[in-house]
C-alpha cells in the first residue's frame, strides 16, 4: 500500500504512467500523479544563481553516464530542470522543494538542500540511472510535488580506515552513497593503536613509522592462540588528498568530521615518538583487536605535540567539530607512573579520570580559542565534561546517563549507541553464514526503530540532540567492498530516522522501497547485504 495521495494530471507534453516511488530516506511531503516527464537527449539544465551552478554541474555528471545524453548546464531559468535558490524559512539550511511538470523545479535556500532536491530527483529515475555505464531506458519520472527537510542536522557515518586503511578512490565512493541518501557528517577515524592515517608536516614519524604494522592478527580477537597474517599493512593520506576528499566531500554537502583519538588509542603515535609515552620501554604498532594499555603521558609537551596535530588538522577540515576521540583510555600505565601521580598532585587533580578530563580541557580551550569545537566520546565525561564540549554517546548504561546529564546540562550530543548504531555487529543471527564480525546482532529493523531522541529527555535537553551517526569500525573489515557489505542497507534504515518525523516512520513501507534500492546499489556496483 502507498501513503501517496494523488493529484490531477497536468495538461502537457507528459506522457502517461504510473510509477513506483521508493525514496530512501522518504520525504516529508509527496504528492504524486500519474503523469511521467522524460528526460531526451535535449534536456538541459539551468541554475538561477550563480551559487547553485556546481550542484546543477553535478547532477548533470551525476545523470550522463546511465543516460549518455549531453545535459547541457546554463545560467537562468529556462532549462527543463532549473535549480531556484529562493528565501523560504521554512525550508531550513537544508530542505527544498521539488515540482516535476511541464519543467522540473527544484529551490531551495542553500547549495546543500538544491544538492538534495537533486539526489531525490535520481532516486525517481529508473534504478540503473546509477549505472557508470550507459544503459538503454526510458529515462522518465512521476510528475511530483515533494516538499522536504530533514529532522536532525547531524545525519552520520563513521568510518575507521586506521584498523584497515582506504584508498583515497574508495573513500570517495562511499561519499557518493553517504550522499544519495542524504547523509551530511562523515565522521573520520585516522588515528589508531593499529595506524596513523593521516600527513603531519611538523611529526613525519607519524606516518614514515605509525602507519605501518608489521602484521595483523587473523580470526577474531579473543581467539587462542593468537595467530597473525605475517604481512605488513599501511596506508596514509597525505595533506593534499586529504584536502581532495574533504572538497569531494563538501560538494556533496557532506562535512568531514575528522577524529584525532587521545589520550588513548596513541600506540602508533607513541611508536614513532616514544617520548609521548608513559614508560622506557620501547613499544611498535599494535598488531592485534582489542584495548591497549598504551596511553600517552600527560606532559605539558604532549599536549603541545596534540595541539601542534590538532593545527595542522583544522587547516586541513573546515569542519567546526574536532573529535578528539577519548574512548577506552586504560588508566594503568598512569596509576602506575610515578610521574603521573606528581603531576596530579601538582595539578590539584583527585584520580586517573581527572586527569583524562585535564587533558580533553586543555584540547577544548585550544579548539574553542582558534574557532571550534569539541566533540568527544561519552568516556570524556568521567572525570568533568569540559565546558564546551559536545558528547558523542556509544556505550550502555554508563555513557546514557552521560548523554542525559550533558544535554540536560546545555551540551550538544550526538547518538552513536552501540545498541542500534554499531554497524559492526552481525546482520544475522545465523553467525556462520556471516563474516566474521566483532559479535552482536543488529538487524535493519532494530536501527529502524531506534529513536534518537533518548526517553526521559527534557524538551529543551533534547534541542540539544544534534542527530545520530552509524559506526564502521574496521578491525573485521579489511576493504571497502565489506564496508559495505556492513554499511548497507543499515544506513539506509539510518538515513531515515535521521530525516522524517518519527510519527512517519513505517518499516513496512521502508522495506518495500528498499527492494529499489537494491537495485540502485546493483547499479551502482556497492556490496550490499540483500534483505532477509
Ligand atoms: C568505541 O567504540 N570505542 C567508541
Amino acid at each position: 500500500m502507498s501513503k501517496y495521495t494523488h493529484i490531477p494530471q497536468k495538461s502537457c507534453s507528459l506522457i502517461s504512467g504510473e510509477t513506483d516511488l521508493s525514496l530512501i530516506p522518504s520525504p516529508v511531503e509527496i504528492k504524486v500523479s500519474n503523469s511521467l516527464f522524460e528526460l531526451t537527449a535535449y534536456t538541459s539544465l539551468s541554475y538561477t544563481d550563480p551559487n547553485s551552478e556546481a550542484v546543477a554541474q553535478l547532477l548533470a555528471k551525476q545523470l550522463r553516464p546511465a543516460t549518455g545524453y549531453p545535459f547541457l548546464v546554463q545560467p537562468g531559468d529556462a532549462g527543463d530542470v532549473v535549480f531556484c535558490m529562493i528565501e523560504d524559512e521554512t525550508l531550513g539550511d537544508e530542505g527544498y522543494t521539488l515540482t516535476v511538470a511541464e519543467q522540473i523545479v527544484i529551490s531551495a535556500q542553500t547549495p546543500a538542500g538544491l544538492f538534495y532536491g537533486a539526489q531525490t530527483l535520481r532516486q525517481l529515475l529508473p534504478p540503473n540511472i546509477y549505472s557508470a555505464s550507459k544503459i538503454s531506458a526510458d529515462w522518465t519520472l512521476p510528475v511530483v510535488e515533494i516538499r522536504d527537510r530533514p529532522r536532525f542536522s547531524w545525519r552520520g557515518l563513521h568510518l575507521d580506515v586506521a584498523r584497515h586503511f582506504m584508498p583515497k578512490e574508495d573513500v570517495l565512493r562511499f561519499i557518493d552513497m553517504m550522499a544519495s541518501l542524504k547523509l551530511n557528517i562523515l565522521h573520520w577515524h585516522l588515528t589508531e593503536d593499529q595506524g596513523w592515517r593521516i600527513e603531519i608536516n611538523k611529526y613525519p614519524r607519524l606516518t614514515e613509522v605509525g602507519s605501518i604494522r608489521e602484521e595483523t592478527q587473523v580470526g577474531h580477537f579473543q581467539d587462542e592462540p593468537r595467530k597473525y597474517d605475517g604481512k605488513p599493512h599501511g596506508g596514509f593520506y597525505t595533506q593534499d588528498e586529504i584536502r581532495e576528499v574533504v572538497d569531494y566531500a563538501a560538494a556533496r554537502s557532506i562535512t568531514i568530521v575528522p577524529e584525532i583519538d587521545m589520550p588513548g588509542h596513541m600506540q602508533a603515535a607513541i611508536a614513532a615518538y616514544p617520548e609521548l609515552g608513559c614508560t622506557d620501554k620501547p613499544v611498535g604498532l599494535r598488531n592485534e583487536w582489542g584495548i591497549s594499555e598504551i596511553i600517552l603521558n600527560p606532559e605539558e609537551s604532549t599536549i603541545q605535540f596534540c595541539q601542534d596535530v590538532l593545527t595542522e588538522v583544522m587547516d586541513l577540515f573546515p569542519s567546526k567539530f574536532i573529535h578528539i576521540g577519548g574512548d577506552e583510555a586504560l588508566k594503568n600505565q598512569w596509576d602506575a607512573s610515578p610521574r603521573v601521580q606528581e603531576l596530579l598532585k601538582e595539578r590539584g587533580l583527585k584520580d586517573s579520570h581527572e586527569m583524562q578530563s585535564w587533558f580533553i580541557k586543555k584540547m577544548d580551550d585550544f579548539l574553542v580559542a582558534n574557532g571550534r569545537r569539541l566533540i568527544g566520546w561519552d568516556e570524556i565525561a568521567e572525570g568533568g565534561l569540559a565546558p564546551n564540549a559536545a558528547v558523542m554517546w556509544w556505550r550502555g548504561h554508563n555513557g546514557l546517563e552521560t548523554a542525559q546529564i550533558a544535554t540536560e546540562n546545555g551540551h550538544d550530543l550526538v547518538v552513536a549507541a552501540q545498541k542500534a548504531l554499531y554497524f559492526d555487529y552481525y546482520q544475522s543471527e545465523n553467525k556462520e553464514n556471516e563474516p566474521l564480525a566483532i559479535g552482536g546482532f543488529l538487524p535493519l529493523e532494530k536501527v529502524y526503530e531506534f529513536e534518537p531522541i533518548i526517553e526521559g529527555l527534557s524538551p529543551a535537553a533534547a534541542e540539544h540532540v544534534l542527530g545520530a551517526q552509524g559506526q564502521l569500525w574496521t578491525e573485521y573489515m579489511p576493504n571497502i567492498k565489506h564496508v559495505e557489505y556492513m554499511a548497507f542497507p543499515r544506513a539506509c534504515a539510518l538515513s531515515e530516522i535521521v530525516w522524517l518525523p518519527r510519527e512517519q516512520r513505517d518499516y513496512t513501507d521502508f522495506k518495500r522501497r528498499m527492494q529499489t534500492q537494491e537495485k540502485r546499489f546493483e547499479s551502482a556496483g556497492v556490496n550490499y547485504r540483500k534483505l532477509d
